[in-house]
């Protein structure tokens, strides 16, 4: 599929020399890598969102309105200015950077899949044309990145993604919580990573950067939508599903924690520290969250700090003893895993903070 492509000066990234390589990356599934999901739809088609339909309908114009309906080309300058970046890579951070892509694409085209899925499995109007909408977006959102993973000579083909990768089922609620959480530390980490190289322009090693801005208010409206359905739904907020929310806020914010520091290099090629950039990123989500969950974690706290870390050590552990094998390989890692277990039980038990809910619930992109 990459014939007619011309791979970028350097040679390929060390571990993905072709399409089929890369595609084993999108595939994978394990406790870091993006999943895909299926959901309930009669449970979806029942949702109501009459209580805040005020909000609804000026949300609903600006999909409408589609103002990044021309963001998703690249421009003449794109070819050039990526290969005359890319060349300068060192192997490693042409590996760290893939391996980025990767994971951005296949997450990208996960809501792509699902937003399509429940849109063309209910009959709701106002879920069903959310969702449409939401598709569309993240369809350009996926095919832009892919473009990028071409110019590496492997682009993902995503119709094979769709067709093979594993599906994970979710009732909707878990939906609504872990999507609503993945949309907006996706936009916190879109606008953290341009608001850098807006500072600092020559660290922006390649021009997809240069596209985050305007990408990251589409995921920051794909959020708004869930805390809409969320707060006309407000038993989702309440009583155990607190906890519930407690789970999967800690679940989000600990793989994207320990998955950041698997890249440093990506992160130092920016000027970024892979520490420093995860506790920004988590401010700015904490702080958008307080739109709709009447918690959130303390992620100042030293000791919430210090499991998070200590989460990151095992997993590179975990991976050290995977390279290992064999009998004592499978033991080491049996044993992190024990200890990785406790850590995030710790974490889900520290002491957390409680809001009221705002009576406005929409907010604007303003980090
Ligand atoms: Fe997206
Ligand atoms: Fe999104």
């Amino acid at each position: 599929m990459s014939t007619e492509l011309h791979p970028l000066p350097g040679g390929p990234a060390p571990g993905f020399a072709s399409s089929d390589d890369a595609a084993r990356k999108a595939k994978e599934t394990t406790l870091l890598s993006p999943r895909f999901y299926t959901t309930d739809f009669k449970a979806m088609d029942a949702i109501d969102v009459s209580p805040v339909r005020a909000e609804w309908d000026a949300m609903m114009a600006e999909y409408e309105g589609d103002n990044n309906h021309d963001h998703f080309q690249r421009d003449a300058a794109f070819g050039e200015e990526a290969r005359a970046s890319l060349a300068a890579l060192t192997p490693e951070l042409r590996k760290e950077f893939v391996d980025f892509l990767i994971t951005s694409v296949t997450s990208e085209f996960s809501g792509c899949i699902l937003y399509n899925e429940i849109a063309k499995n209910i009959e709701n109007p106002d879920i069903k044309q959310l969702m449409r909408f939401m598709a569309r977006d993240e369809s350009r959102h996926a095919g832009f990145i892919n473009q990028s993973l071409r110019d590496f000579g492997i682009g993902i083909d995503l119709g094979d993604l769709k067709r093979t990768k594993k599906y994970t089922y979710f009732k909707p609620k878990y939906i609504f919580y872990a999507t609503y959480l993945s949309e907006k530390i996706g936009y916190a980490r879109y606008i953290t990573i341009f608001r850098q190289l807006e500072r600092h322009p020559d660290k922006r090693f390649h021009p997809i950067f240069r596209w985050f801005e305007r990408w990251c208010n589409d995921e920051f409206r794909h959020g708004e939508s869930f805390a809409l359905i969320m707060r006309a739904n407000p038993h989702l907020l309440q009583g155990a599903n607190k906890l519930w929310i407690r789970f999967f806020v800690l679940a989000v914010y600990a793989t994207m924690f320990v998955r950041d520091h698997t890249r440093p290099m990506l992160h130092n090629a920016m000027g970024l520290d892979s520490t420093d950039y995860d506790w920004k990123v988590l401010e700015i989500t904490s702080e958008i969250t307080k739109q709709v969950f009447p918690i959130t974690l303390d992620t100042d706290n030293p000791e919430f700090r210090r499991g998070m870390h200590r989460l990151v050590d095992l997993s590179k552990r975990m991976e050290a003893a995977k390279a290992r094998g064999g009998l004592i390989g499978s033991l080491q890692r049996a044993g992190c895993a024990v200890v990785a277990g406790w850590t995030y039980l710790r974490l889900f038990t520290l002491p957390v903070k409680s809001h009221e809910l705002p009576d406005q619930i929409r907010l604007q992109p303003s980090w």
